[in-house]
């Protein structure tokens, strides 16, 4: 009867709204063929990258360093160091205790960048930088003191030397202007001077990935790669001195800063994106750039989402339809929202109240389901993506040393990688998969990259005359 059809009528709409919703989510599944092809892809980046020839074309820049070795227990001394470019600004006073009694301890404070300070000229913030130095001095008593330095500042750049960071491009909403094409050294050795309260020896530039791999490294000489999945994600890895081509020399092994976030610049991840990829890219500081990035870490992952539940919201599957002003905001979607709505002790009923949170009310338990299939959904890609990348940097190790079997470690530190209950797991998997033939442990540094600019600037001073 009457009754019948409209049960059949319901059912059917169900049916072909559940799979409307598959087959937007459907897209941002990778199978194992295409993840064997990312990884493909990015061996064929490195080694781009790494030769002279086509370096400048290649769109995974893999920065010499000039970090010639891991660290090996014997680093001592005092020395500031700097940590700009993660989700907090910190200054840090380290004291690395060498020998048999080995041990860093870690004195620091966390100063917020005001959005003024990212967002106008180069002299602001690094004025701003240097106004934090000073109260942290003054906050150790030790004013006056003038101990080594090292900046790990986690920015592509170009280096000449240890000492040296030619900034060639902001990432992760940076934009501070006159500092592209800078010696950041120079720029803070000039801020310092405008100041005229104390002097300060900057030993060395150090990204926040190498940071990570020394830390880790000092207590696993296994460590010869380092990853950061935060705000931004990138990865740096020791490479034998005769094919990282732009540095003179045959000799022994060289940390390459990888920046594999601009993995997909040249339209390497076309194939595997998605519109709503594309949506989050051209709403971006930096459109076009940083591809790999902006599919991966914590800076863009809320964004995605965001862009999936607008277009489900459009269709009239979720949120009875009702495009809010809310989920029109831009950056309403923090990463902790991602990790906290895929946790698994949480109920539906606390998704919800977490929408309700975000200022998405009239939600119901099916919004719930969805959007927590949308987040996981997002976060697997990136995880596997991540894992990809990574199988490619191992066994272009394993290649390098001609093994057909490689252990190694990698350091990891990020909030990403940290805080999400799914992530970690989920890019190990795909690094066993995509790379059986190395055997790989992660080892999560604490406080990784404001430690290891320490540790560099001390392996450096040990080295005896330069
Ligand atoms: C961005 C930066 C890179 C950094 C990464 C993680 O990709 O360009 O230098 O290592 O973020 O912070």
């Amino acid at each position: 009867g009457k009754g019948a059809a409209m049960v059949t009528a319901v059912a059917y709409r169900l049916a072909t709204q559940h799979a409307e919703r598959q087959r937007v989510l459907d897209a941002l599944r990778l199978s194992r063929e295409q993840l064997l092809e990312v990884k493909r892809r990015m061996g064929e980046e490195i080694n781009r990258g790494l030769a002279k020839e086509s370096h400048d074309q290649a769109t995974v820049k893999m920065l010499p360093t000039y970090v010639r070795s891991t660290p090996d227990g014997t680093e001592h001394g005092d020395f500031l160091a700097l940590d700009l470019g993660g989700t907090n600004f910190r200054v840090l006073l380290v004291r690395v205790r060498g020998g048999k009694r080995r041990s860093v301890e870690m004195h620091n404070k966390i100063y917020a960048i005001p959005q003024e300070a990212m967002q106008g000229t180069g002299e602001e913030l690094f004025d701003h930088i240097v106004h934090c130095i000073a109260d942290f001095l003054e906050y150790m008593g030790m004013k006056g003191a003038s101990l080594p330095l090292g900046f790990t500042f986690s920015f592509p750049c170009h280096q000449n030397k240890l000492d040296q960071g030619i900034l060639l491009k902001w990432t992760k909403g940076f934009k501070a202007t006159g500092c592209e094409g800078e010696d950041v050294v120079s720029l803070l050795k000039d801020a310092i001077h405008r100041r005229e309260e104390f002097d300060l020896d900057v030993v060395a530039v150090v990204n926040d990935t190498v940071g990570t791999m020394m830390t880790c490294g000092y207590e696993d000489p296994l460590c010869e790669v380092g990853l950061i999945v935060g705000t931004g994600t990138n990865a740096c890895y020791m490479e034998e001195m005769q094919n990282v081509e732009l540095v003179e020399g045959d000799e022994g092994r060289m940390c390459v800063n990888m920046e594999w976030g601009a993995f997909g610049d040249h339209g390497e991840l076309d194939d595997f994106s998605t519109e709503f990829d594309r949506a989050v890219d051209d709403c971006a500081t930096n459109p076009g750039k940083q591809r790999y990035e902006k599919m991966i870490s914590g800076m863009y992952l809320g964004e995605i989402v965001r862009n999936i539940l607008l277009e489900f919201t459009a269709k009239g599957l979720l949120f009875r339809g009702k495009l809010s002003e809310r989920l029109k905001t831009r950056g309403i979607f923090e990463t902790k929202f991602l990790s906290q709505i895929e946790s698994d002790r949480l109920a539906l009923r606390q998704v919800r109240s977490i929408l309700q949170h975000l200022g998405l009310t009239s939600s119901t338990c099916d919004d719930s389901i969805l959007v927590k299939e949308v987040c996981s959904v997002v976060a697997r890609r990136a995880a596997q993506l991540c894992g990809a990348g990574l199988a490619a940097v191992v066994d272009k190790i394993r290649q390098n040393r001609n093994l057909s079997e490689l252990k190694i470690t990698v350091g990891v530190d990020g909030t990403l990688y940290k805080l999400h209950p799914h992530f970690s797991s989920i890019m190990h998997e795909t690094v066993r998969d995509l790379a059986p033939q190395c055997e790989v442990t992660f080892l999560q540094s604490e406080d990784g990259s404001g430690k290891g600019a320490a540790l560099i600037t001390a392996v450096y001073l040990a080295g005896g005359p330069h």
